[in-house]
């Protein structure tokens, strides 16, 4: 608690530096703030996921960027350098740390209340929660699947358990008695995890990557994975094996020194018993090394000239890392030095840090596609130990995080998993309100879910989109080329400049060898300026802003038609400063039409408190080709045969996953040394 209240100084003090209105939200937990909330009010609008902070835009450059011209031939085959196929188009999955308390690795400890129950289900109700069914659905429209995470330091502890609690707590955890746990106990979990992460796919194409505890590698717990395999099916991808472990020795979880040879020793064992478990019938789908390389002990060559890939390669679904641009673990924790948000601003509003962040994997990727292995940035998002004040939910920082996107695909990355943090964090790409007085409509819906929207529908469905950096002069106006079926479908074009003079508008004129249609159609992310964080549209769209989302777009889809010159072989797109603009050179594309998904999920009920939320057969009659009733019945995770009363008790027991080392899923997944 100590570090806690410090760090609320601290934070205050970095928001008066800026003159902005944040408070950081410092003693009472927040599930259990009663305070009462009418719809649409901000009940605690202190709190770091309801950041009011608006910072300065950084100044237009001078002379003003005002043109950009590309030339890109239609056919693929003419184009070098481009990406691999990505064929699980959602690029952006995302990553949830399921946790109750944070306890630092470094000692005291931050009482906490996020968990998965922030994000994915109701803490005491047996239903889903329909927002985020709706969010899921919205990806879903556009990529087919969504890659969703479980587990982050936080799964080392974890511990099945058949009990079913009888207090109706939320999560349990457990004192392990070791020098090595007693910072980070284990944390309880029940059946129900799993059967809330089917019941979850059998509405939304959701597949699951589950983490294995690695915290013994001497006795393997490997129910995460009899019970992920057995009740997830197919929609288990793969099983984590360790988690950052080039932080092991340096957070006292082994003894130093501890190597990547140690590492793929611990993994040759786990492999023994994976291939003596009947109940692991799944003997190959395993993702690792998963390494932050953050404080650069381990970089991704040291384990890979270990002969690590050669090693696993048959037992692994995708080589894998973990690793945020920068930290905020001095406000967070007091660790390491302080970061000012409007002086950093900048650094999220250009093509290059983009290009050195991800081009230090640049052999990583060469590696694993040389062995046949997706290669996916498992951790991210704007800033780890909690993203930034102003930065992390601004439109610009979204522009970031879909240009970072774009390039990690460009440089054949298969996937990145963004990561959800909770009521304490600036990042989450969703979030249900704060209390348990909440209603179905209040969620908020952060601006980098709109980055991984759009690429999602830049990518598309078919499997075959391939991309292209395609290398702008400034790096205020990134711009890429995607190719879907061998053929040139999109240009996705940015102009990160904030300039409400107009001066900065840039006309990207685009020329296609193989001649430019009479007209493309165009679909714009816009907000007024790279700081805000309000009125984000997609294509006209939008989730609404804090406390105002349920999960469905709002507003008319509107899609611009510009008229090109076929004479001259030119299109213009205007690019006012800021927006991106995603360019559809085919008019008949499947995506152009798609704007808030055809299948949504509505709600008779809210989540309040312990009510249940009851998904309306009428609105999913018209959904998916399933019948109303039983959807119904697939979307509740409640067994029919056990009382109301006792089943909260069982359901609370779900979550139970991992209460524990959650620096863990921030400072030590990230690099305070940088
Ligand atoms: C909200 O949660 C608190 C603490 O868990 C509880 O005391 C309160 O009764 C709850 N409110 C409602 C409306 O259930
Ligand atoms: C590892 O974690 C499990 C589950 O929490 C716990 O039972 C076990 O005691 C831990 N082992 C060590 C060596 O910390
Ligand atoms: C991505 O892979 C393709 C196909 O192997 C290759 O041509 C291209 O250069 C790679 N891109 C980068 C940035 O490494
Ligand atoms: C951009 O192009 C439009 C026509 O497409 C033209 O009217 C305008 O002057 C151009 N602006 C700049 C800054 O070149
Ligand atoms: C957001 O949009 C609403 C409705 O169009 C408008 O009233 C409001 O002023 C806008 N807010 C900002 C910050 O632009
Ligand atoms: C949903 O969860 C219930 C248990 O809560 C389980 O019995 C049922 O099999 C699950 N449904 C699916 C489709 O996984």
């Amino acid at each position: 608690m100590l570090i806690f209240a410090l760090s609320s100084v601290l934070l205050s003090i970095a928001t008066r530096a800026v003159e902005a209105q944040v408070t950081v939200y410092g003693q009472t937990p927040l599930a259990h703030q009663s305070t009462s909330v009418a719809a649409g009010d901000a009940p605690l609008p202190t709190l770091a996921a309801y950041d009011g902070l608006v910072l300065t835009p950084p100044t237009p450059p001078t002379p003003p960027v005002t043109a950009l011209a590309l030339e890109v031939a239609r056919d693929a085959s003419a184009v070098p350098g481009l990406s691999i196929p990505h064929t699980r188009a959602g690029f952006f999955g995302f990553s949830v740390e399921i946790w109750k308390e944070l306890v630092s690795n470094q000692g005291p400890c931050l009482k906490r209340e996020f968990s998965i129950t922030d994000a994915l289900v109701p803490p005491t109700s047996s239903h889903l929660f329909v927002p985020f069914l709706n969010l899921m659905s919205n990806l879903q429209e556009r990529s087919g699947s969504i890659l969703i995470r479980l587990g982050g330091n936080t799964q080392e502890y974890a511990k099945f358990t058949t009990e079913v609690f009888e207090d109706g707590r939320i999560t349990h955890k457990e004192d392990s008695g070791t020098t090595q746990t007693t910072e980070t106990p284990a944390v309880l979990y029940t059946m129900d995890l799993f059967y809330m992460a089917a019941n979850i796919s059998s509405l939304v194409n959701v597949d699951w990557f589950l983490g294995l505890p690695f915290n013994d590698t001497s006795t393997f717990h490997m129910e995460i994975g009899e019970l992920g395999q057995a009740i997830l099916g197919d929609h288990l991808v793969a099983l984590q094996a360790g988690n950052e472990p080039d932080l092991y020795g340096p957070h006292n979880k082994r003894p130093v020194p501890y190597l990547p040879v140690d590492y793929s020793a611990e993994l040759d064992r786990l492999f023994e018993v994976v291939d003596t478990n009947d109940r692991l019938p799944i003997k190959n789908k395993f993702v690792a090394p998963s390494i932050s390389a953050s404080q650069l002990e381990w970089t991704p060559e040291l384990v890979w000239e270990t002969g690590f890939i050669d090693a696993f390669k048959d037992r692994l679904f995708a080589l894998t890392v973990e690793r945020y641009p920068d930290n905020n673990c001095f406000a967070t924790f007091g660790v390491g030095r302080y970061y000012d948000p409007q002086e950093n601003f900048h650094t999220f509003l250009t093509h290059q840090t983009v290009v050195e962040f991800v081009g230090y994997y640049g052999e990583s990727t060469r590696l694993a596609q040389e062995a046949g292995l997706p290669f996916i940035m498992f951790e991210t998002n704007t800033g780890s130990c909690g993203g930034f004040p102003g930065i992390s939910q601004s439109y610009g920082a979204s522009l970031w995080i879909l240009d970072y996107g774009f390039q990690m695909a460009n440089y054949n990355f298969s996937n990145a998993l963004l990561h959800i943090g909770g009521q304490n964090v600036y990042y989450n790409p969703w979030i249900s309100p704060p209390t348990n007085q909440s209603n179905f409509n209040e969620w908020t819906v952060g601006s980098v879910f709109y980055s991984a929207m759009i690429i999602a529908e830049a990518f598309g469905k078919s499997g075959t989109a391939r991309v292209v950096d395609l290398q702008s002069p400034s790096a205020f106006t990134p711009s890429y080329a995607i190719y879907e079926q061998g053929t040139l479908s999109k240009f996705a074009l940015f102009n990160y400049i904030d300039d409400p003079s107009g001066a900065n508008n840039v006309n990207a004129s685009i020329t296609v060898t193989g001649g430019v249609p009479a007209t493309v159609r165009v679909k714009y992310y816009r907000a007024e300026s790279v700081s805000s964080k309000t009125n984000l549209t997609w294509a006209g769209q939008t989730f609404g802003n804090n406390f105002e989302a349920d999960g469905r777009l709002k507003g008319e889809l509107s899609i611009e038609t510009i008229t090109c010159d076929t004479t001259a072989n030119v299109c213009n797109i205007p690019l006012r400063a800021p927006s991106f603009a995603l360019v559809f050179m085919d008019s008949s594309s499947e995506s152009l039409s798609v704007g808030q998904a055809t299948a949504t999920f509505a709600t008779t009920a809210h989540t309040r408190a312990r009510n249940t939320a009851t998904i309306d057969p009428a609105v999913l009659a018209t959904s998916n080709g399933h019948s109303g009733l039983e959807r119904q019945h697939m979307g509740s995770t409640s067994h029919g045969s056990v009382s109301a009363a006792s089943r909260q008790y069982e359901l609370v027991s779900v979550f139970m996953v991992l209460v524990s080392a959650v620096v863990g899923g921030f400072i030590v997944g990230t690099g305070l040394t940088r």
